[in-house]
C-alpha cells in the first residue's frame, strides 16, 4: 500500500514539480467524473471502468485511496485483473454481478452480488466481475492507493505492444499457436 500521508493534502500539479501544502482551491477536492454514464460498447468486453485515480483526481496526491466507477452491460464483464499497488473494496450500485477473484492457493472465491452488496479483493489477487443480470450493472470500487495500477490479464498476454512471442503463449496456455494468433487477432484494434 501506499505509505501514509505526510501533510493534509498535497494536490499534484500535474504539469510542474510537486509543491507542499501549496495553493489550492475547492475544486482541488471535488471530483465529478463518475456523474457520466460510461459507453460499455466501447470495446468487446462489454465494460468500461471510469478510473478516480490521482491522474483523474489530482487532489488524491499522497493520501493513498482512491476509486472508479465500472459500468457493465448485461452479459459484460470486467476481465480478470489484478492490482500490483492496493486491495479493492466495491459496491454494487445497479444490477446483479458474480465478483469472483483467485488465491494464491489456486483457491476460486466468488459470489453473486445485488445492489448495495460489498465485496473486498486482497492486494495483487487476479479478480473479475460479470454482469449476471437483465440490466446494466453499475459498481463503484475503492482502493487504498492514489494509483494500485490494473494488469488486465487477456490484455498484458495478447495485446502487449510489441507482442508477447506466440510461442511463449502456446507453450504456457498448451495450445497451439494457430490458438494464440486468433486470440491475438480479437484484441487489434
Ligand atoms: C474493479 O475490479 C475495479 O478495478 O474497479
Ligand atoms: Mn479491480
Amino acid at each position: 500500500a501506499d505509505p501514509e500521508p505526510l501533510q493534509d493534502f498535497c494536490v499534484a500539479d500535474l504539469q510542474s514539480t510537486t509543491t507542499i501544502n501549496g495553493k489550492v482551491t475547492s475544486d482541488d477536492f471535488f471530483f465529478s467524473g463518475f456523474t457520466n454514464e460510461a459507453n460499455t460498447s466501447s470495446n468487446d468486453f462489454g465494460s468500461f471502468v471510469t478510473p478516480g485515480n490521482v491522474e483523474a483526481f489530482p487532489g488524491l496526491n499522497t493520501l493513498g485511496i482512491s476509486m472508479n466507477r465500472v459500468d457493465i452491460a448485461p452479459g459484460g464483464i470486467n476481465p480478470p485483473h489484478h492490482h500490483p499497488r492496493a486491495s479493492e473494496a466495491g459496491v454494487v450500485v445497479q444490477g446483479q454481478v458474480l465478483v469472483g477473484f483467485v488465491t494464491t492457493a489456486g483457491v476460486y472465491h466468488s459470489r453473486v452480488l445485488a445492489a448495495s452488496e460489498m465485496f473486498v479483493i486482497p492486494r495483487g489477487l487476479v479478480h473479475f466481475q460479470l454482469n449476471v443480470g437483465i440490466e446494466k450493472a453499475i459498481l463503484i470500487t475503492s482502493f487504498n492507493s492514489q494509483l494500485p495500477g490494473s494488469v488486465v490479464a487477456p490484455l498484458a498476454l495478447f495485446a502487449a505492444e510489441p507482442s508477447v512471442p506466440d510461442r511463449v503463449l502456446a507453450k504456457s496456455f498448451l495450445v497451439g499457436e494457430d490458438v494464440v494468433r486468433s486470440i491475438k487477432a480479437k484484441f487489434i484494434r
